[in-house]
């Protein structure tokens, strides 16, 4: 059983496919962490609450008679705001009495098979109850009548524990909750290294890595949505881990508003880490008999390094997060027009582009942005989603009946939480956007963000996606999102709910996302925020793929797929071959071929030599497509540290092949490239199929493949197969 508790010693223990996690019930109630980290058989870890006999300065719970114990300095399950612990905190609640002094104790638990879900956001599912198992620890507050319920769910077979919150006002006056994260965990030390996803636009999820240092160490976003800045996810890591040794706690907000992650260094050297909702701009008004609910935070474990880390996310979101038909359904090549033609683009020039393509071997047309309203550019029209028929002559059912007609699918864009000021939606509803009273809305990319906190709202741009979804042979959604959140306000929310705006917010989004993803199940839908801003799990139980970047130059792509490659998994991760001429269109394919693989090019403007490299390039992606979507993958030379090359490597699951990609950003130094495989099966042997010899595994992974002849000069690069002899 994953979840047992110790009645003798009040003890939780937690146990993961190779982790456990441990705390218990402590004097007064108080529930004290004790152990995170590698399996262990027994729970005799209670000695692990001692932390310093220091009181002074640290006031304590005058009910709590051992004197080694002050909340400040004890590692704590979950911890409240004001009552002795002064480290970053997860809960705060203010009163009706107007103080936000938060204390709460454990009351009961449960433990039960199965998961449950979160109601209004999206969580991990399981495929089968057996997969995992429940723990629901009852706490309270007693002078605020908060209810606490901390809900741990432990994955059998995997490395993973999820946890999340719920608060219930049990009292009879409202209170106001002004944070709540969904995790806290107390690590003994700060022997760690911090791993963190930061960017912008055109350089999303870039891997930075620092050592913790005393103090509060934090990656956040306010923008409304997580944004290109930083991602949800952090890990932490021992001092001397690498891809393939030491341990990593990785973890990652399944939430696609703004969310901080604190890291807090205390004076004694331990180490606290907590995850949630951002409590800045944060508030929420808790009627009695109301309940809150956090978004959920995924925790994975590994002691084999962080190569080992990222393959047990991706395992996880591959089986547990994808939703829906194209989890596991072959996702169709796609020839996207936006960097082809812009706005710039009429039904025959759409036909044209997927008349090439067909020929190439190419499935799918997706017609960008600028096909509705009367948008020739990005100043307006944003909310008016039916057909410009002066772009498109006899409409889109003509447009698609022609794309179909050469054997080729059709996709569309859509930005559906956008409205511009110059739309027929604007100047119907003038206060369906987000704004605040009294004062002048910023604009970006000349456009207003809809307020989807709003059911009518809602309502209408489903209802306009709806005529549109279900009336044409439309397989495929692009679903934009081009600006963050500004002077957020509702005009319909009252004055003391206005601070619940950014959380109401992404609230609406997904249940309008749900509503599409339930009502065209075969649809397959890209999340896309200006290339990568909106990158998150959550977003990718309604979008199977994520457009990851603007940026297409493959050059640039490495840091930003090595990035992204650390918890979410290549199949997430949208990847085309654009025009960009910095390399060769094999360097530019074999980086795509990473990722979901696509092409974003006039495909009227290659050269017959192009035309013959793409059939190949096409021919690697059906050949490779199960070993590189369905295999673990190995980051063998990271761009962020190695300025010359990057490398990778996908192994099937039975280790019987392994794809290896080594791209040359710039000349090296050194001419001399011995590159070790990982991963593979030691005793097995392998056929280099450019070469036709035969390696073992081991001398494969011990003594190298010498590439000393390939791939040397700027943008080049080689795949190299190898397949079981
Ligand atoms: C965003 C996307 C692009 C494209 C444009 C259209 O920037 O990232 O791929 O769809 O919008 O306006």
């Amino acid at each position: 059983m994953p979840i047992s508790y110790n009645e003798k010693n009040k003890i939780f223990k937690l146990d993961t496919s190779d982790s456990s996690y441990i705390f218990e019930i402590y004097e007064a109630n108080f529930l004290v962490h004790l152990y995170y980290g590698a399996k262990i058989p027994d729970d005799n870890v209670s000695n692990m609450k001692f932390r310093d006999n220091l009181p002074a300065f640290n006031p304590s719970d005058p009910d709590v008679m051992d004197i080694t114990f002050t909340a400040d300095l004890s590692p704590l399950e979950y911890s409240g705001e004001g009552a002795g612990d002064y480290r970053v905190s997860p809960l705060a609640i203010k009163n009706s009495d107007g103080n936000d002094v938060t204390d709460v104790r454990y009351v009961s638990h449960k433990i039960y098979d199965g998961k449950p879900e979160i109601p209004g956001l999206p969580s991990l599912y399981l495929n089968d109850i057996s997969e995992a198992q429940t723990l629901e620890i009852k706490t309270e507050d007693k002078t605020t009548g908060a209810v606490v319920t901390l809900i741990y769910t432990v994955f059998s077979n995997q490395p993973v524990i999820t946890r999340s919150v719920i608060i219930e006002n049990t009292s009879d006056k409202p209170f106001e909750i002004e944070r709540v994260f969904s995790t806290c965990v107390d690590y003994p030390t700060s022997e760690y290294k911090m791993l963190d996803l930061y960017g912008r636009w055109l350089k999303e999820r870039t891997l930075q890595t620092h050592k913790l240092i005393h103090g509060i160490q934090s990656v956040s976003s306010k923008r409304g949505v997580n944004g290109h800045c930083h991602n949800p996810f952090a890990a932490l890591v021992s001092l001397d881990a690498n891809e393939e040794y030491g341990e990593a706690y990785g973890y990652n907000l399944v939430y696609s508003g703004n969310y901080s992650i604190d890291v807090e260094v205390d004076s004694w050297g331990t180490t606290r880490f907590i995850m949630g909702i951002n409590p800045e701009g944060f508030g929420w008004k808790l009627d009695p008999g109301e309940k809150f609910y956090s978004p959920e935070a995924v925790m994975v474990y590994s002691n084999k390094g962080i190569g080992e880390m990222s393959r047990a996310f991706h395992r996880l979101y591959r089986k547990n997060l994808i939703c829906g038909e194209w989890r596991d359904k072959k996702r169709p090549l796609l020839i996207n027009s936006w960097e082809a033609a812009y706005f710039d683009f009429d039904d025959d020039k759409l036909v044209s582009f997927a008349s090439e393509a067909k020929k190439l071997g190419i499935e799918m047309l997706v017609m960008d942005d600028g096909w509705f309203g009367k948008r020739d550019d990005d100043t307006s029209s944003l909310g008016d989603w039916y057909v410009n028929e002066n772009k498109l002559k006899g409409g889109l059912g003509s447009l698609i009946e022609r794309i179909n007609a050469l054997g080729m699918k059709f996709g569309i864009w859509y930005e559906p939480e956008m409205i511009s000021p110059d739309s027929d939606l604007f100047r119907a509803h003038p206060d369906w956007y987000l704004h605040v009273p009294n004062r002048k809305s910023s604009l970006g990319r000349h456009q207003y963000i809809l307020d989807m906190s709003r059911k009518d709202v809602r309502d209408n741009i489903f209802d306009q996606m709806y005529s549109v979804l279900s009336k044409y042979n439309i397989e495929y959604l692009k679903w934009d999102f081009n600006r963050n959140l500004t002077e957020a306000g509702s005009a319909l929310l009252p004055k003391e709910n206005q601070k619940e705006i950014f959380h109401r917010f992404i609230l609406g989004t997904y249940e309008l996302l749900g509503r599409i993803r339930d009502t065209f199940p075969k649809l397959l839908i890209e999340g896309c925020s200006g290339g990568g801003g909106r990158f998150d799990p959550a977003m990718l139980s309604f979008t199977p793929q994520i457009w990851c970047s603007d940026e297409t130059d493959p050059i640039e792509r490495l840091t930003i797929q090595f990035g992204t490659s650390l918890c979410y998994p290549d199949l997430t991760m949208g990847a085309h071959v654009s025009a960009c001429d910095r390399t060769g269109l094999e360097t530019r394919a074999n980086v795509a071929l990473w990722g979901t693989f696509g092409y974003e090019l006039d495909p009227n403007k290659l050269t017959d030599e192009d035309r013959k490299e793409v059939k190949r390039e096409i021919a690697c992606f059906n050949k490779y497509y199960d070993l590189i979507h369905g295999g673990d993958l190995y980051r063998l030379i990271n761009p962020t540290d190695n300025l010359f090359r990057c490398a990778w490597e996908f192994v099937s699951p039975d280790k019987k092949e392994a794809l290896v990609t080594v791209v040359t950003m710039r000349r090296p130094e050194s001419r001399v490239l011995i590159l070790k495989l990982k991963g593979l099966d030691p005793e097995k042997y392998y056929i280099d199929e450019d070469s036709g010899e035969k390696y073992s595994g081991a001398l494969l992974m011990n003594a190298g493949i010498n590439l000393t002849e390939t791939a040397f000069r700027d943008g080049e690069s080689v795949l190299k197969h190898f397949i079981e002899a």
